[in-house]
């Protein structure tokens, strides 16, 4: 334990202001990311369970967080978790302290009947140690439909208190955007990553539908996810949005969309990897929503 001289280990530490300003730290340092924008959206996700080791200056050296992630899989309901916020101080790495703490928060989510854990990540070859494969990612591209029937449309404000508890309310009553592959329930990530990308567009449609989209060099349509009761067809979102674009692009299965595009293979950085019991798989091509990364 000479490596751990001085450090002291703590779990479920968010209550504590001065922890989660230490972890903030950790985060900035390491990914060069400010996660304490999301006090002003409502905080992080209340099903985090963080798992980290401090020095006695109160740092946070190294950490790993678990939070609640349900899903739909294959239709079906999928009790899951994810896994973020993983880093060790580079002071600090190669003694073990990233291992502490990934099987610390693996234990937890088997402890608690998770059926499958997902992370996202540009280093896979450090997960298959602990039981993480790597799903195939899709995006969708084909012609943008026509004949659709336009609604009434505003655009929301992230600056906007009032847009932003709308966009809670609407996040919470949500219909999964896809039964292939989507998140039930995946608030404060939606909000933070909004929050983070400049050139997203969210437009409310008839006061109950909110259409996450940037605009291609051509100005067609590249959609990133739907929150609403309801999911709208593509042919009106198109209508909706006035896209005169001849093409459009789609970030997750669009099996809710009454629209087919061709499925191509996302090359990206990022690896999205999962761990569970029996091989949960989606059966057909899919991607996480870019406003659920985590
Ligand atoms: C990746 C990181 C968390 C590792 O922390 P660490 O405390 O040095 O890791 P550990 O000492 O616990 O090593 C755990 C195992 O991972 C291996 N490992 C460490 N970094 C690795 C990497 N980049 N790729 C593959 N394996 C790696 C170690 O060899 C060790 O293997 P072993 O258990 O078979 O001996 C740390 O280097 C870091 O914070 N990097 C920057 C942020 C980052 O990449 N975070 C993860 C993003 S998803």
């Amino acid at each position: 334990m000479s490596d751990r001289e001085g450090l002291i280990f703590r779990s479920d530490y968010l209550g504590d202001t001065a922890a989660w300003r230490a972890l903030a730290g950790l985060l900035e340092d390491t990914f060069d990311i400010d996660v304490t924008i999301m006090d002003r959206l409502g905080g992080p996700d209340p099903t985090t369970v963080p798992f980290g080791w401090f020095d006695e200056t109160g740092a946070c050296i190294a950490n790993i967080s678990a939070f609640s992630m349900p899903l739909v899989i294959n239709g079906a309901f999928v009790r899951a978790a994810g896994l973020q916020s993983g880093a060790v101080r580079p002071s600090h790495r190669g003694r073990g302290l990233y291992r502490n703490v990934m099987e610390a928060a693996i234990d937890h989510c088997d402890a608690e009947g998770v059926e499958a854990i997902l992370l996202l990540t540009d280093t896979p070859d450090l997960y298959g140690r602990y039981g993480f494969r790597t799903l195939a990612q899709h995006h969708f591209t084909g012609p943008a439909p026509t004949g659709g029937t336009a609604g009434q449309v505003r655009r929301l404000d992230m600056a906007n208190d009032a847009d932003i508890t709308l966009l809670r309310r609407l996040l919470k009553a949500r219909r999964p955007v896809s039964d292939r592959f989507a998140p039930l329930r995946q608030l404060e990530m939606f909000l933070f990553n909004a929050s983070l990308m400049p050139d997203l567009r969210l437009d409310l449609i008839e006061e109950n539908t909110v259409i996450a989209w940037q605009a291609g060099l051509d100005g067609s349509l590249d959609l990133m996810d739907i929150v609403g009761a309801q999911i709208p067809s593509l042919a009106d979102i198109v209508a909706s949005l006035k896209i005169e674009a001849a093409s459009v692009t789609v970030r997750f299965a669009p099996d809710h969309l009454a629209w087919d595009g061709e499925a191509v293979l996302d090359e990206g950085e990022m690896a999205l990897m999962l761990r569970s019991a029996k091989d949960l798989r989606p059966e057909h091509p899919f991607a996480l929503p870019p406003m659920a990364e985590f």
